[in-house]
């Protein structure tokens, strides 16, 4: 073991597995990330600090996390989450009591979600099996479907025609600051290509908001190639025309579906990374698998934990360790290459398995 030297940069990072698979999923990103500080000759190392949070929290204390959650990783460089939800608190609960409350308690706007084609992962497209595909879908995540507007009850007459409302809040400072960072992002890949997803024929107000905004950003970027899409012709084009896409930007709601639908293509929901980000940097950001708590597997040591791996890249991206973002990335890749893989990817490997393959496949 390399010990920190003076020089050695130390990040304090908050561990939150939460439930389910994300206990078995965080426990594989800390190893590896260990091991890559280990390897790192001094370079950097990771301060955990290990939070117990989620539905068993609940269970002890009647609330997802303590009422300060926020204020006590707020000092964190970043927050490394498993995944929220447990059949014994009800998922409105469990979610917006911790995941979406961090979130949007940290102004996390941006959250980032790659699709990446493995090799050696079965895609259910066939076009796959000869086409590159990569594209990354960034989701407005402040608002939006999600801003948690509405209310229930309004008659007071629960089994009587009970009335619920659930509005959208959409706001120019919201379309523009995440249109922008989508367009910063196409820049920096070599497609340079943009698709806004909107639903502007049937949603009039805010989703007309959204492309006009997005037609105004348009202007600043004409080195960017641009589509605007209606989120039904995206979710047929993700199928169909998948070489088309490159950068895709879309609401809460939008993004939250089409990056499922994005990580079933390229083989399941558990190779699929995220990154939330507070761009200004003011709060920390957020690296967590796209998948939920899984509770049909969780506790079995099966579950695929490249997409927690490959959150972890993201988070050793964002906190400027670029050599070693990539070095896990090719482990990743190496690993599937090789055939261990999970069952939920065809094969019989154990979370362990895959765990020790990318540890042994680093530089
Ligand atoms: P899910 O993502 O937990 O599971 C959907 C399917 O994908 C299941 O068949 C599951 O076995 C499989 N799967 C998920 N992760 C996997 C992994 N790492 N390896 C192998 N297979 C994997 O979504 P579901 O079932 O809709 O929700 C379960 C719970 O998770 C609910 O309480 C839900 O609210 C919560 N949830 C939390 C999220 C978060 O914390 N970010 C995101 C999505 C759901
Ligand atoms: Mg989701």
């Amino acid at each position: 073991m390399t010990t920190p030297t003076t020089d050695t940069r130390t990040f304090d990072i908050s561990a939150i597995p939460a439930d389910g698979v994300g206990l078995e999923v965080v426990d594989a990103g800390r190893t590896v990330l260990d091991t890559l500080a280990r390897e790192s000759k001094g370079e950097f190392s990771f301060s955990w600090r290990e939070l117990d949070w989620g539905s068993d929290y609940y269970a002890r204390h009647g609330r997802m996390m303590p009422e300060d959650g926020p204020d006590q990783v707020s000092d964190s460089d970043a927050i490394y989450f498993g995944a929220v939800g447990w059949p014994t608190v009800p998922d409105h609960i469990s979610l917006w009591g911790l995941r979406l409350r961090l979130c949007q308690g940290f102004d996390q706007w941006a959250n980032v979600r790659p699709v990446t084609f493995l090799p050696g992962v079965e895609s259910p497209l066939r076009k796959a099996d000869t086409t590159p595909l990569d594209w990354v879908v960034v989701r407005e995540n402040s608002e939006g479907e999600y801003a948690g507007f509405g209310g229930r009850n309004f008659n007071g007459r629960p089994g009587q025609g009970e009335v619920a409302t659930q509005s959208a809040v959409f706001t120019e400072v919201g379309c523009e600051r995440i249109i922008r960072f989508a367009f910063d992002l196409a820049r920096t890949r070599p497609r340079r290509k943009l698709s806004s997803v909107t639903k502007s024929n049937a949603q009039q107000y805010g989703m007309v908001l959204w492309d006009e905004v997005f037609e105004r950003v348009t202007a600043d970027y004409p080195d960017v190639e641009t589509e605007s899409v209606l989120v039904d012709a995206m979710s047929a084009k993700f199928i169909l025309h998948p070489e088309d896409l490159d950068v895709v930007v879309a609401s809460n709601l939008n993004a939250d579906i089409l990056s499922d639908l994005g990580s079933a293509l390229a083989g399941s929901l558990g190779l699929a990374a995220s990154a939330n980000l507070n761009p200004e940097r003011r709060f920390p950001s957020m690296f967590e698998p796209v998948h939920g708590s899984a509770p049909n597997i969780a506790g079995k040591g099966l579950c695929n934990p490249i997409g927690a791996l490959g959150s972890a890249a993201l988070m050793l991206d964002h906190l400027g360790l670029p050599d070693a973002a990539k070095s896990l990335q090719r482990g990743i890749e190496e690993t599937c290459r090789r055939g261990v893989l999970t069952p939920d990817v065809g094969g019989s490997a154990t979370t362990q398995d895959v765990t020790n393959a990318v540890i042994d496949s680093l530089n």
